[in-house]
């Protein structure tokens, strides 16, 4: 049994395939009150929306009862360490926190120190956003019927994007051949061939023949070296996703974002709201992978 859902790498394929079919079976026949009597702790240290209500409508859900912790209001504000702040939860008797952090390893560290509570990690630094990957390939297999088959491209601030690691390891456990990440040199991933997948700096090469697109934001608040000199214009010129570019990929593409999208940068309003988008298909599934997750744990 996993104590804490932390990281995809951490999952085999069968634990990723219980994933799906638990959360197709919460779809199917609604919720079922397992997190009665249990407490579930959100703390978030970097800004969300999707993330961390969904986290909360889906403890809500299974029967949970649930903290929200203003960070701005917390000890965290008097410098208390962390680690206090996560064992004083403990202490009070929390079964689950779901935490989001700006430094990679930060959850590790944690739940490494917790040994009643469980702890998900709801994203840290660069490094991965595991139920993002879930709500990704649950959203996936409802419109493509075989992993093995699926050509995914990547597109935009790679280099930043926790969502693309977590979704690149959960892809290539399923079985996916062809991922590609397609940004200009200094966004792509700095390690891609560790990543072992295929790397273009040209959209329109890139888009050809796709099955999937995952469009992400650039994310300048991880940029370490003068993020204000990073052009989105031209950034916007050569990577937006505009109704022109669908037609490079085929014809029954689905375009997907993991949000805050920043309209007319990343992707146009045509795409994001137009047939190919799946993106509020994803928020729905946002719900239904959190359960399962939970279910996961208990
Ligand atoms: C992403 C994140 O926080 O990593 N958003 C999300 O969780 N839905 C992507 C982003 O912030 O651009």
């Amino acid at each position: 049994m996993h104590k804490n859902f932390l990281s995809i790498k951490q999952l085999t394929e069968k634990d990723i395939v219980t994933l799906l079919r638990s959360a197709k079976k919460f779809q199917e026949e609604g919720m079922r009150p397992i997190l009665q009597d249990k407490w579930v702790a959100n703390l978030f240290f970097e800004p969300s929306t999707r993330t961390r209500c969904s986290f909360e409508m889906a403890a809500k859900q299974l029967g949970a009862q649930v903290l929200n912790l203003d960070i701005s209001h917390s000890s965290a504000q008097k410098g208390e360490d962390l680690l206090d702040t996560v064992k004083t939860l403990e202490a009070m008797g929390c079964h689950f926190i779901v935490m989001r952090h700006s430094q990679e390893g930060v959850i590790q560290f944690l739940a490494d120190h917790l040994s009643m509570t469980k702890v998900v990690n709801a994203g840290d630094g660069k490094n991965e956003h595991p139920s993002q990957a879930i709500l990704d390939i649950l959203t996936i297999s409802q419109y493509k019927s075989d992993f093995n088959e699926i050509s995914v491209a990547i597109v935009g601030d790679v280099r930043h994007s926790r969502v693309a690691r977590s979704d690149i390891f959960a892809l290539q456990v399923l079985g996916v051949k062809d991922i590609r990440v397609i940004a200009p040199s200094m966004l792509l991933p700095e390690d891609s061939k560790v990543l072992n997948v295929k790397t273009f700096e040209n959209l329109e090469q890139g888009l050809k023949d796709v099955d999937v697109m995952i469009v992400l934001r650039v994310q300048k608040e991880r940029m370490q070296e003068h993020p204000d000199k990073f052009n989105l214009e031209s950034f916007s010129q050569s990577y937006c996703i505009t109704e022109n570019m669908l037609k490079y990929a085929k014809s029954d593409v689905i375009v997907m974002h993991p949000g805050p999208l920043n309209r007319g940068i990343e992707i146009t309003s045509s795409v994001a709201d137009g047939p190919h988008s799946v993106i509020l298909q994803q928020v729905a599934n946002g719900v239904l992978a959190r359960m399962a997750i939970f279910e996961f744990l208990i």
